[in-house]
Parts: structure tokens; sequence; C-alpha cells
């Protein structure tokens, strides 16, 4: 599967990508405004999943930003949609095969952190897997990586420091913390809110975790970007509601758009 969408990729894109972009629920924009694009729907490639989750496109783009050939997915595989975790992480894997050499990472999140603000942009420095899976279980394919993977600097310190520099040059605030993937597809609840809050939690959300891994496994640079869609269950007096996900990534797509592309600029 992974040498098939590879294939696909190269049949259409002459250029070796050297950056892949994974894009969050609402934050796929970035991927309309590449440079010569050209598309390869996932449901083209055989073997391939399909992503179902609103406000996700599904197929990669090639193109070119800020001066770096990129390879994009616009809409990526949640484990909610009952995915396998393997298949939630292949494309990084393509990504990989593919010749990229960092990868950027974009989502939308429940903010856990009481100090947060619906809208806050937040680089995670760390993660808790708390998904229940690893997408590394099964026989592993020594020619992506190790049998036991390190995490130690699974978000790249410099990428991370990059991050803050390019944001500082922006005037945008950006905020570090860690970040808990949860399974879903319900939301937590306030009890399990204050539990990862204290387990260090400072934002909580249903992806990226497997994406990481994988990129760690392969020793694929990663930087990735939450946006505070919505405050977590408990933290404000009202329920939580799928539609401030989609309004908040709305209304802060474009600065996010903005930072990854000054990112890229300066890789
Ligand atoms: Cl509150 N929780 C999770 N798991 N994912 C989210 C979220 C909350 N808000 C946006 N995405």
């Amino acid at each position: 599967m992974i040498q098939n969408a590879v294939d696909a990729i190269r049949a259409v894109a002459g250029a070796r990508p050297s950056v892949g972009l994974i894009l969050g629920s609402g934050l796929g924009g970035l991927a309309d405004v590449l440079e010569d694009a050209s598309f390869v729907e996932y449901a083209s490639i055989p073997g391939f999943p399909v992503s179902t989750a609103p406000g996700h496109a599904g197929r990669f783009v090639l193109g070119r930003l800020a001066g770096h050939g990129v390879v994009c997915m616009q809409g990526r595989f949640h484990f909610y949609e009952g995915h396998p975790m393997s298949h939630i992480a292949a494309p990084v894997r393509v990504m990989k095969a593919l010749g990229v050499e960092t990868l950027l990472v974009t989502n939308a999140c429940g903010g856990v952190n009481l100090d947060f603000q619906v809208g806050d942009l937040m680089v995670i420095d760390d993660h808790i897997n708390f998904m229940g899976a690893n997408p590394l279980t099964g026989p592993n394919d020594a020619g992506f990586g190790p049998r036991f993977c390190d995490m130690t600097y699974a978000y790249t310190p410099a990428l991370r420091r990059l991050a803050d520099e390019v944001a500082a040059a922006q005037g945008v605030a950006l905020r570090h913390g860690v970040y808990l993937g949860y399974m879903g597809p319900s939301y937590e609840t306030p009890a399990e809110i204050r539990a990862f809050r204290v387990l260090g939690a400072d934002a909580v959300g249903m992806s990226t975790v497997p994406e990481v891994i994988v990129a760690s496994h392969c020793g694929l640079p990663v930087l990735a970007i939450s946006l505070v869609t919505n405050m977590a269950a408990g933290v404000l007096e009202k329920k939580l509601d799928e539609n401030e996900v989609i309004e908040t990534a709305a209304t802060r797509a474009k600065v996010l758009e903005r930072l990854v592309t000054g990112i890229v600029e300066r890789l």
C-alpha cells in the first residue's frame, strides 16, 4: 500500500518533496495555495484508506510552498473512524519514502490548561499516548526503524525553536505544551479532563500521536502545532459543540497558515 502510494504520487509529480504537511480539521487551506499543485486522491491508490472526518478532504497535494517542494495530506485518518493504527500512520512512511526530510503537523485540540484560550496556537513539546494503541505494534519493518523506538526528541527541539522565532517575527503568540491523544470519538468527560490535567496535559485531541510515533521510528524530524478550537469539557460552564471546532478553525486558519509558510521558508 505504501509503495502503491509512492508510485501514484511519483506518476503525477516529478519533483521530490522535502517537506511533508499533515493538516488538521478545517486547517487544510494551505494545500489550496500550493504553486504548481497536483493532486492524488486517496481513493485512487490501491489499498489506501479513505478519510471520513468532517472538514477533511481526502487527497495528497503536491506542489511548492515558500520555495520548497511539499507533499501535503489534505485530510488525515483518525483512530475513531475505525482505521487500524498502522493505516493511520502509513502516509508518514509514504512521505519518508518520497524523500521528505521534515514533517509539519497541525491539528485542532481542546484546551486543558486553564491559562489557555480559544484561538491559541500551541507548539507540541511532547505527548501522552492515551489512545490505547500504538501504530508500531506487529512485525517491525527494520527498513523504517528499530523495534523499540526512542521518543525522547520526537518533537524536534530545533524545529520548536524555529517556530518560536518565526512566530515572534510575525507577531503571533505561541504557547508550548503537552498534547494528550485520546481515542474519541466522544469528547472527554469533565472528570477525564481534570485527570489529564493532573497527568500533565495542556491540550487534548484525537490525532497526531500515531503519525508522530511513526515519524520518530523512521527518523523524520517533526514540528506539530495545535490550534485550541475550544476549551475541553468542564473548563467552561457549557457543553462542547463540534461547530465551535469548525468555526474557530475557520477564523484562525489564516494565521496558522502564515506561520507554517514562514516556518517552511526557513527550513
Ligand atoms: Cl475537547 N477533545 C478532543 N479529544 N479532541 C478535540 C477537542 C477535545 N476539541 C477539539 N478536538
